[in-house]
């Protein structure tokens, strides 16, 4: 396994890190939904409190409707870890489900039921790449102190790389405080992997004008030193399914439905978030649609599952996808199959674990104290 330049962390590409993929066995294929029902009930009728299904909020609603837990990505970590079950199957994507396995106890296994599910965002900051990086901008300002932040959404090495170089993780609600405390505590922030959640939170302190993007795709792009004379650097990972929202989307909804408000998740553009009238986690967007009167109109800017959700959790709501026919499933978030459900909650029954996240010891240590620090705050 690769060796980082500047940490003392082994690692691998994310491609390499979850290629043991297990292909669905023929005779799960073309479940119809009323045997997957009955089959999935009577799996966790005998598994009892063994085990413990949680739905990232994204997730189908054929996922949705068996988890015994919906929410967003931190949530769900603490949730798996409070649960007592032996067995946590995340419906999520591989980070999250790291995320799970880091949290819960050396007694509990976490199961994803597909590998397939990697969020491409996560892949935008491989931790080798950031290593090299670092090294170049730390070079490229020997007086600084850059303290490396990274969001939930991105793999469990680069957590424990930002613990092992004094930074921290956040979350989409805790981003603002979580660039304050680094910012207490050196002089520039190096945040990863979402440019647009780092430029919507420099804008929240008021530093819109202290940013720097660093591609690393991007030869020609900016060097280390102008980089590094900024106090915010931008890794320029981004999401495809929030960054198709555009300000137009948000002018033609408050043109066709002038009553309307608008609430969209923080990995939308400056513009988007800056247009809308809440913005936030998708526990934020929930809540918001939860804590709507009747007969409300809210446009929601996020994945097309969660909007689909909250029509049918809040039919006294009126929720339109911001969008309209153009917003987006989440492609890795689609990979969790409600076939694939039924596969390993049967074999957990037959006493076999089929596609189990771990996350290496010393990995899960260090990417729990960058944890751990967000939690302090
Ligand atoms: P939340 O942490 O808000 O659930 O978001 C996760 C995610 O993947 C957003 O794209
Ligand atoms: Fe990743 Fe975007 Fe999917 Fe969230 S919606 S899991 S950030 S690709």
């Amino acid at each position: 396994m690769p060796k980082m330049e500047t940490a003392d962390i082994e690692t691998e590409l994310s491609l390499f890190k979850y290629d043991d993929v297990e292909q669905l066995p023929e005779t799960y294929r073309g479940l119809s939904e009323e045997e997957r029902t009955e089959r999935i009930a009577a799996a966790k009728a005998e598994l009892g409190d063994d085990v413990v299904i949680l739905g990232h909020n994204y997730q189908r609603r054929e996922i949705v409707e068996h988890a015994d837990s919906v929410g967003d990505s931190y949530q769900l970590s603490v949730e798996a870890a409070e649960a007592d079950a032996e067995y946590v199957v995340f419906g999520g994507v591989t980070f999250m489900a790291e995320s799970a396995d880091i949290i819960t106890g050396d007694d509990q296994t976490v199961l994803l039921p597909s590998m397939e599910a990697s969020c491409p965002m996560a892949g935008m900051a491989e931790a080798l790449q950031v290593d090299a990086a670092w090294a170049e901008i730390t070079d490229a300002a020997p007086d600084a102190e850059i303290v490396p932040v990274t969001y939930m959404n991105s793999y469990a090495d680069l957590k424990a790389f930002c613990a092992e170089q004094g930074g921290a993780v956040c979350t989409s609600s805790n981003a603002h405080d979580v660039f304050e405390w680094a910012l207490d505590r050196g002089d520039k922030v190096l945040f990863l992997p979402d440019k647009h959640l780092g430029e919507n939170t420099a804008h929240r302190l008021g530093m819109a004008d202290e940013i720097a993007e660093w591609d690393p795709w991007d030869p020609a792009g900016k060097s280390a030193a102008e980089v590094a004379a900024a106090d915010i650097v931008l890794w320029d990972g981004y999401c495809q399914v929030h960054e198709r929202f555009g300000a137009d989307h948000v002018e033609r909804i408050r043109d066709d439905h002038p009553e309307a408000e608008v609430v969209v998740h923080p990995e939308c553009r400056r513009e988007v978030v800056e247009a809308a009238d809440v913005a936030g986690s998708t526990s934020t967007i929930t809540r918001t649609i939860e804590a709507a009167d009747p007969g409300e109109t809210w446009a929601v800017g996020t994945e097309i599952h969660l909007v689909n959700h909250l029509q049918r959790w809040h039919p006294e709501v009126n929720v339109v996808p911001l969008c309209g026919e153009a917003c987006m499933d989440c492609n890795a978030m689609r990979q969790i199959d409600p076939n694939y459900l039924t596969w390993v909650l049967e074999e957990l029954v037959a006493g076999r674990e089929r596609n189990v996240v771990e996350v290496p010891p010393r990995e899960a240590k260090l990417a729990n104290a960058a944890m751990e620090r967000m939690l302090e705050l």
